[in-house]
């Protein structure tokens, strides 16, 4: 069943208060809601009956106004309660009382058991399997929750807000009441009971109050939630320094879960995290591990505000809270750390992941228009292009503008459930601009893309660039009318230096934004003594595909010369794959295969270099990855894109051997990993000279790979050091996947990473290799982030062995992803994903693919998450 954004009512019924009583139990939880309800003066609609939502609910008693209905008041189905006659004027009080199974949940969405705990998930449609409700978000409500429960299994009891009263029971129980003083939609609820461990810390805001601030994680864990706890307390001051705003509860608690379906969730001052995003000691986690949880803890901190105080109408707004986020976490890491490096890895990402799924079947606006499950619309596209588009007008309003425009967007909807178009008019109202045209980018789908041309005229001094637009048709949108695109661009002259901008007679810049609006549209630079090089697209400043031939002497030259640092990157990559891309003829050609001296030269001035930011520098060294050149085929050949790489790998490793052996002598420590830029920057560049001189193959190159394992004090140079191995010819492979696994087997992150690595290797064997891990003690098709660490590593980071010709890497994924969907849909449904590609390569795996898709939707009792994902993927 469709859901359309053009179908949009207000709701018929307002729910004011709720008030929800929580017996808690593992197998039986009792839950009664007083919830205070109000027809709502705005709709239009005749209808006379309340439906709330419900769904894998034992209905117990319902009262209204204290008087208990009787069977003919109301109507249950699978999904629903129907009151028939419920009051049109004034306030009343509806009393439900149902039962749920948190234990027979493996689904993860509602309330669930995690180890020893019991948590919840809402986000987007779960409180409706905790009790009936009107679960969406355009209804808010002021919630107050107490947890009754066992004292010695479930001595923490935390819901959202203040905690205001507790108290003992006869029969070793206790209860706590928590009461939220903010109006918030149902998605935002949480609870959480169990045997937790907490730190604490406080946060003195910029008007000088003091927050309370708590992580909860299972006892084991309390020595790893000191960066967690960091990254909040950063989080918290940044927002106020770049956004004015301030968190507005005196307590903040984090919760870190064991068993979770996404990254975390932003409950409002109960956060619930994946523990894959909190935990961090240095030999335990790698230095990206520690980036990526204070991404996630900033993230889930910002949508305090942008998600939390403005909230969306309904699920196809996703965007309006998760792209606005997005972007404010990207800032957040930017200045954190290295920009550069945050917005390439972004780029990277994002070029690689959105720009297929754009391109692909299940291609969406970052406004959805329809859907058939909302939890498969948490996509690349919403979270990540949706990023993208606040960032164009981050760049078209200039920072200033732009922050005036939040100010005005925080001020006006605060407290309110609004849309992504109120977003964009804020922007509007506190500019004086008009984005109508801008607009687009919220409903139309595709990655456009930017042919881009150059005349220079010597005796004018005259340089004419000519840009021409074009999106490409995307399901059910054909003939695209022109975008709204910020193209920045700077320019150098011969020697590389910057040569000033002059347009339409304003005073001469070193770069600008042109902005382009039409199909095809011209600007003339004047005053040019030479022809300069343009450096297009600076910072990557549209999500779209630039089309234009660059000569590998012109990439060499952006490469050692251009002063932004994002088309610095650009080049090394476009170099790098040009030089890849011919290797791939050769080989489709049968062809004898030379290195092009050109990226020798290149790489070579790179290593003479001395450099500040070595993250960075690792980066310019690093080539495009697999899925990035698959990208840029039109059939994708994985096993000639991956023995091009592998070749220009081990050829550069050979002709730079004595670069990379220096690199790696001045940059390798034995040290206990801390978190800092510098230290960060060594660990990156040491380890890709080990990366690339592992594909050496010689006793040295196995002996320093061995000697960093076995010395290694910190889990990046550890698991850098145990992928070389793994990945390459080596004699003491077995034995360190042993030790490896006896030093961590206590340790489930550590044991994902294990999973994973072997589940990516290249190496021959791989799929044998995975189909015993699938029977391996540790693995668990009911823990999430297992199943991503095997199937979902195996799937959609090992392009050789899951493509296999015999399609063996099909079959098996199918096999996965039938039997996980009886336990968690919504984690199947992603699994999928590495399916939906299939138009993108050879016939023969073609009909391959169409084969196991078919099979996964014939399958009796299929979900309708899975059935969506591979019914569209195939259509
Ligand atoms: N709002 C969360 C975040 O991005 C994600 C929750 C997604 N949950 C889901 N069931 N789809 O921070
Ligand atoms: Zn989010």
């Amino acid at each position: 069943q469709t859901i359309y954004l053009k179908d949009y009512s207000v709701p018929e019924y307002l729910i004011h208060e709720v008030d929800l009583n929580f017996d808690l139990g593992e197998e039986h939880t009792v839950v009664v809601a007083r919830l205070t309800l109000q027809r709502n003066p705005q709709s239009q609609s005749p209808n006379q009956e309340l439906t709330l939502m419900g769904e894998d609910l034992n209905l117990l008693g319902v009262e209204l106004d204290g008087t208990a209905l009787h069977a003919q008041q109301y109507v249950q189905t699978d999904t629903s309660l129907t009151i028939h006659q419920a009051p049109q004027d004034g306030i009343f009080v509806l009393k439900i009382e149902n039962s749920i199974n948190p234990k027979a949940n493996t689904a993860f969405e509602g309330l669930y058991q995690s180890s020893t705990m019991l948590c919840t998930q809402c986000e987007a449609e779960g409180f409706r399997k905790i009790t009936y409700f009107l679960d969406r978000p355009d209804v808010m409500s002021r919630f107050k929750t107490t947890l009754v429960a066992d004292k010695d299994k479930y001595p923490v009891l935390l819901s959202n807000g203040n905690k205001v009263e507790q108290g003992e029971l006869a029969g070793n129980r206790h209860w706590v009441s928590w009461e939220d003083p903010f109006a918030k939609p149902c998605y935002l609820f949480a609870l959480v009971a169990g045997q937790l461990e907490c730190i604490e810390d406080r946060f003195v805001t910029m008007s000088g109050r003091e927050i309370s601030l708590q992580i909860y994680v299972e006892a084991h864990d309390v020595d790893k939630c000191d960066h967690a706890m960091q990254s909040l307390k950063n989080a918290m001051r940044w927002d106020e320094e770049v956004y004015g705003r301030e968190y507005d509860l005196d307590l903040y608690m984090i919760v870190a879960v064991g068993h979770f379906n996404m990254g975390a969730m932003e409950n409002k001052g109960l956060n619930i995290f994946n523990t894959k995003f909190v935990l961090a000691r240095p030999d335990t986690a790698t230095d990206s591990d520690y980036e990526h949880i204070e991404g996630v803890i900033g993230h889930e901190y910002f949508h305090n505000w942008s998600g939390n105080r403005v909230t969306c109408r309904d699920w196809f707004q996703l965007s309006l809270k998760e792209g606005f986020t997005v972007f404010r976490d990207q800032q957040f890491s930017g200045d954190r750390a290295s920009k550069a490096v945050k917005r390439i890895e972004d780029v990277n990402m994002l070029r690689a992941r959105q720009f297929a799924e754009d391109a692909g079947p299940l291609a969406h606006p970052i406004r959805p228009e329809a859907y058939i499950e909302i939890n498969n619309f948490y996509t690349l596209t919403v979270y990540e292009k949706g990023a993208e588009v606040v960032r164009m007008l981050h760049t078209l309003l200039g920072g200033e503008g732009f922050r005036k425009g939040c100010d005005l967007y925080f001020q006006r909807h605060d407290g309110q459930a609004v849309t992504c178009d109120d977003f964009v008019s804020a922007m509007e109202d506190a500019n004086g601009r008009d984005l109508t045209q801008f607009r687009r980018w919220y409903s139309q789908a595709g990655t456009p893309q930017l042919n881009v041309e150059q005349h220079y005229d010597a005796e004018s001094g005259q340089l004419e660039l000519t840009l021409r637009q074009h999106c490409p048709d995307t399901p059910g949108q054909t003939d695209k009318p022109p975008l709204h695109i910020p193209v920045k661009i700077g320019l150098l002259n011969s020697r590389g230096q910057v040569e000033l901008i002059k347009l339409d007679g304003r005073p001469p810049v070193e770069e600008t934004v042109l902005e382009l609006t039409e199909a095809e549209q011209s600007f003339a630079l004047s005053g040019l003594a030479e022809q300069p090089t343009v450096s297009w697209l600076r910072g990557f400043s549209a999500p779209v595909i630039v089309k234009m031939q660059r000569s590998l002497e012109e990439l060499a030259f952006l490469l050692s010369y251009d002063s932004d640092t994002f088309n610095r990157w650009e080049a090394s990559q476009q170099l790098a794959g040009q030089v890849i891309a011919d290797l791939i003829a050769d080989i489709q050609q049968g062809r004898e295969l030379t290195l092009n001296p050109v990226i020798v030269e290149a790489y070579t001035k790179l290593l003479e270099q001395q450099w500040d930011d070595l993250s960075y520098f690792s980066l310019l060294l690093a080539l495009p990855d697999e899925s990035y050149l698959a990208s840029q085929m039109d059939v994708i050949d994985v096993d000639a894109i991956h023995q091009a790489r592998e070749f220009v790998k081990k050829s550069l490793a050979e002709r730079l051997q004595a670069h990379f052996l220096r690199l790696y002598r001045e940059n390798h420590r034995e040290e206990s990993g801390q978190f800092d830029a510098g230290a960060i920057g060594r660990r990156r560049i040491k380890n890709t000279c080990l990366h690339y001189l592992s594909t050496l193959e010689t006793g040295d190159s196995q002996s320093l790979s061995l000697r960093q394992f076995e010395g290694a004090a910190n889990m990046t140079d550890q698991m850098a050091s145990l992928s070389a191995i793994v990945n390459s010819r080596h004699p003491a492979k077995q034995a360190c996947l042993e030790q490896f696994y006896r030093q961590w087997q206590d340790e489930d992150l550590v044991i994902d990473k294990w999973f994973a690595l072997q589940a990516s290797s290249h190496w021959p064997g791989t799929f044998a290799k995975v189909q015993q891990l699938l029977q391996h003690s540790a693995f668990d098709m009911k823990n999430p982030n297992r199943v991503r660490s095997l199937v979902g590593a195996f799937s959609q980071a090992n392009p050789v062995h899951f493509h296999a010709r015999d399609g063996s890497g099909y079959h098996f994924l199918a096999d996965q992803v039938i039997a996980l969907d009886k336990l968690n849909p919504q984690v199947a449904s992603r699994m999928v994903t590495a399916l939906t590609q299939w138009r993108r390569y050879d016939d023969e795996r073609q009909q391959l693919m169409k084969a196991v898709l078919q099979r996964i939707i014939d399958t009796e009792a299929i979900s309708t998450d899975v059935f969506e994902t591979a019914s569209k993927s195939l259509a």
